[in-house]
């Protein structure tokens, strides 16, 4: 178990490494769930994520020798900045899968960095296999957990009476070290924890009172997507989270998007899942004092628009439809016509003569629109259904 001095202790070792993260107001967050929502921006702390807390805290321990950690990512990245900083020799061992622009930024920290395996639990066993170094856990380590709980000591500090603390889970770190501070700085505030229904590992073990492996799906989430939750994580989880949600990949696309759009903040997924959490269950969050623990920042860019389409796709601003025409000149400029009438701004256009269910003489065009918004749309296929056109949404 991490107790409050502990985290106390832990605030002490890393203050002169770390950034103490701002706690943003979010206006539009709050309109949107009809609460009051408060953003703890782990995203702008030193190398993108709030894994250096942990990993300062347990590096100040060790005063010579060389150092590894198995990671997907942000450990990777805490664990090579910190060791840099205190002038320790790191090795860091990354599935092939690992997002490029994580394995690069490790290297840029100065780390060695071995590829090893196809997931994350490959690399880890390959990494405990190496001799003559110290193994640094990415959770289960209770240096790492009280350094990650300083985070609980900064919101409680900011701001009081919080109704619900939600956190990012992947192997239970983070919101081990934040429970066991908010638990005994403020009794009455809830912990939630929240992971994708992509990787359920801790939801599962904290369901089932046992620790259960789940072997995670691909995830937008990439950060939390971790098969099996430690043994000492359990242990806090069990005692000190009050409830566990899931929430769907769609949603944290939008949560995404949201971050960007309205509060100019780049968050990665396993950083946005709180905000999913949010748009899920607004029932459940009315009226309360919030805050989200946005975990971390570092997305791969090369999935950035992927992630925006998607997002946008979700919350309805881009339409989807096939519309079936006779295939004779003059038919395509037609439905474009109702499209314009409604300042629909079609983004493309695809003719498709072969399909099965076609009778001669007519052809399917799949449009991809930008809209308003879901009502926008139906305005535009309600049109396009009352002038006789065969219309489907994809
Ligand atoms: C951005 C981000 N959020 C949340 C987590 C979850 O932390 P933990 O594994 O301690 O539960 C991670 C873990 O790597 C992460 O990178």
């Amino acid at each position: 178990m991490v107790n409050l001095k502990d985290i106390q202790d832990a605030l002490k070792n890393i203050q002169p490494f770390i950034h103490k993260t701002p706690l943003i107001f979010s206006n539009s967050f709050s309109k949107l769930i009809g609460a009051e929502v408060y953003l703890k921006a782990e995203n702008l702390q030193k190398t993108g994520s709030f894994k250096v807390r942990g990993a300062f805290n347990k590096l100040t321990g060790i005063k010579d020798g060389k150092v590894i950690a198995a990671s997907m990512g942000n450990h990777a990245q805490g664990v090579a900045f910190a060791a840099n900083t205190l002038g320790i020799h790191a090795k860091i061992v990354m599935p092939v899968t690992a997002p490029i622009v994580k394995q690069e930024a490790t290297k840029g920290y100065g780390a060695e960095v071995e590829l090893y395996g196809e997931t994350f639990s490959d690399a880890l066993s390959h990494a405990l296999s190496q001799k003559y170094y110290a193994f640094i856990h990415a959770f289960d380590d209770e240096k790492v957990i009280a350094g990650q709980g300083t985070i609980g000591i900064e919101i409680s500090e900011d701001l009081k009476d919080v109704d619900y603390v939600i956190v990012p889970v992947g192997g239970g770190g983070l919101i081990s070290g934040i429970a066991s501070a908010v638990k005994a700085l403020s009794p009455k505030t809830k912990v939630i924890g929240v992971q994708t229904e992509s990787a359920t590992s801790a939801y599962d073990s904290l369901k089932n009172k046992e620790i259960s492996d789940k072997l995670p799906l691909p995830t937008l989430a990439d950060g939390i997507a971790v098969g099996r939750i430690g043994e000492k994580t359990f242990e806090i989880m069990s005692k000190h989270v009050d409830e566990m949600l899931l929430v769907k990949e769609d949603s944290i696309a939008m949560a995404i998007l949201l971050f960007l759009e309205r509060k100019k903040l780049v968050v990665e997924g396993a950083g946005a899942v709180p905000l999913a959490a949010l748009i899920e269950n607004k029932d459940k969050f009315k009226g309360k004092k919030i805050v989200l623990v946005i975990s971390g920042g570092n997305i791969d860019f090369t999935l950035i628009d992927r992630i925006i389409h998607k997002g946008l796709v979700t919350s309805g601003r881009i339409g989807v439809f096939e519309v079936v025409v006779d295939d004779i000149p003059g038919s395509l400029h037609y439905v474009t016509g109702v499209i314009a009438s409604h300042r629909g701004n079609v983004l493309s256009v695809v003719h498709d003569r072969l399909a099965g269910d076609l009778s001669v003489g007519k052809t399917k065009v799949v449009f991809t629109v930008e809209v308003k918004g879901r009502a926008h749309l139906e305005e535009i296929l309600s049109e396009l259904k009352a002038k006789g056109f065969g219309v489907k949404k994809i």
